[in-house]
């Protein structure tokens, strides 16, 4: 058992350090080297990196990978991708390549109003309630103007404020649900500001409107933003299918748009079919910055939105023509956030041109299609663990420490034979004695 300790957050990173290392790891000389060897040589930087978040003790790498000739609405883009998973940017920059001969991705944004809440309980008159929000509100807005005021010059801010009644749902609850247009930024701060401010409105005044015993519970925004929507899809003719992992796009299709089927009524399959799709959303938005668990969040409660858990992507086809297109709520900005400290974060902007939030999304949802699309067009013609396993060969190899040459031989052994754990382990073993 170890000891709790109190002032932890005051100390030093050396300190901090020391009484990790001494309380966890006996004071052992290859932890603290693990630890260290992460440390950035450039102080300045590594100093950025301690004061994102608390407590830093070293960095937690992960590989930054690119996908390249991914055409979106004509414009090629490489996406930056953050993963640890092998095989993902593999299966993302093949797509891209198949799309790239087949007119490419399009991609759309259907909305971006984002949403925050004020939870609060009221016992008293419903009729004196909404009587006193409808006078109110104007004075809501106009007192959280020296939040709003920078934001309105841009063109976004308030959008709408509502009264909601809960009280079906939950004895004496109701809320203000309010709207946000919030532009470039992926608003979170701009939002959480404003509905603090709405709750302190609302409560200063209530009691000289006949409206007693006003709680405010909780001030906050919503991660479930389906009115923040972006669309991207594939279509070519089924004919133009046809490559080298398909010698017969009919069947492919048919089979391709039975195994979205499935995922659209069977949940089991749903969920590892959309964690295919966030293989690809995820990288692209931890590599630009932005908060991949509201996006993951947000995501899988849409995939829920109609009472099951569902598909996210569909597929159609319809006189020849094969669809496959992907919809999907994503709050995400290129200003603010990590996005103008991060270095990294700033390359991987520039490297797709400095987007606006309403070009990210659609990039974003691109990477999602086409990381299902590489998925299902394995799972449905070889079989998922071949490419995967020979992606993810180095990875075993790393582990048995082969080197450069073993690692060569063994390559080039494995392009005609099946990648499984253990034929690699027997492959080692066989060219080590
Ligand atoms: P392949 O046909 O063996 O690849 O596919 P290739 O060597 O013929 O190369 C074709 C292209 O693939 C390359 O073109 C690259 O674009 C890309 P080139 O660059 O040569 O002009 N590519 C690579 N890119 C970077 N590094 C590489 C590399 N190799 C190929 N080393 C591949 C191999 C893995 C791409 C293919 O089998 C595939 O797409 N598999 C799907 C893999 C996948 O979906 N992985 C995600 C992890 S599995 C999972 O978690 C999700 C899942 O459960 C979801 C679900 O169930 O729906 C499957």
């Amino acid at each position: 058992m170890q000891n709790t300790i109190s002032g932890f957050s005051k100390l030093s990173k050396t300190k901090k350090i020391d009484w990790l290392l001494n309380t966890c790891f006996d004071n052992n000389d290859t932890a603290k080297k693990v630890v260290t060897q992460y440390w950035n040589s450039d102080e300045k930087l590594q100093k950025l990196h301690d004061e994102f978040i608390e407590n830093t003790i070293t960095n937690f790498y992960l590989p930054l990978g690119v996908a390249p000739n991914f055409l979106v609405n004509e414009n090629l883009y490489t996406i930056p991708m953050a993963i640890e998973e092998s095989s993902v940017v593999a299966a993302a920059s093949k797509a891209a390549k198949f799309w790239f001969e087949r007119g490419g991705f399009k991609a759309e944004v259907i909305s971006t109003t984002k949403i925050g809440q004020v939870h609060f309980t009221f016992s008293g008159s419903k009729t004196d309630l909404q009587s006193y929000f409808k006078t109110i509100k104007p004075q809501l807005i106009s007192d959280a103007y020296h939040i709003t005021k920078n934001m309105n010059r841009r063109g976004g801010g308030i959008l709408d404020i509502e009264l909601r009644d809960k009280t079906e749902e939950l004895d004496n609850y109701y809320q203000l649900h309010a709207t946000f247009e919030t532009l470039d930024a992926m608003g979170a701060n701009f939002i959480n500001s404003c509905l603090e401010q709405f709750a302190e409105t609302f409560k200063a005044h209530a009691k000289t409107h006949k409206v007693t015993n006003v709680n405010i519970v909780m001030s906050i925004l919503s991660n479930y933003v389906p009115q923040c929507l972006v669309r991207a899809e594939v279509r070519c003719k089924i004919t133009d299918l046809k490559d080298k992992d398909i010698p017969d796009p009919i069947t492919f299709a048919e089979n391709f748009k039975q195994a979205v089927s499935i995922a659209e009524v069977e949940p089991h399959r749903a969920v590892t079919h959309n964690k295919g799709i966030m293989n690809g959303i995820d990288a692209v938005v931890l590599a630009t910055g932005n908060d991949f668990r509201a996006v993951e969040a947000g995501v899988h409660a849409y995939a829920a939105k109609d009472g099951k858990y569902s598909s996210l992507t569909h597929c159609n086809i319809d006189n020849d023509i094969f669809c496959f297109w992907l919809e999907i709520p994503l709050a995400v900005g290129t200003v603010g956030g990590l996005t103008s400290l991060h270095p990294l974060v700033k390359f991987a902007l520039q490297m797709l041109g400095n987007p606006s939030a309403k070009d990210l999304m659609k990039i974003v949802a691109v990477a999602g299609l086409a990381q299902n699309f590489a998925a299902l067009k394995s799972l449905t013609t070889s079989g998922i663990q071949q490419g995967h396993m020979k992606m993810h060969l180095m990875n075993i190899l790393n582990q048995f420490k082969a080197n450069d040459e073993e690692k060569k031989a063994l390559i080039t052994y494995f392009k005609t034979n099946t990648v499984t754990h253990s034929a690699v382990v027997e492959a080692i073993e066989k060219l080590r004695s």
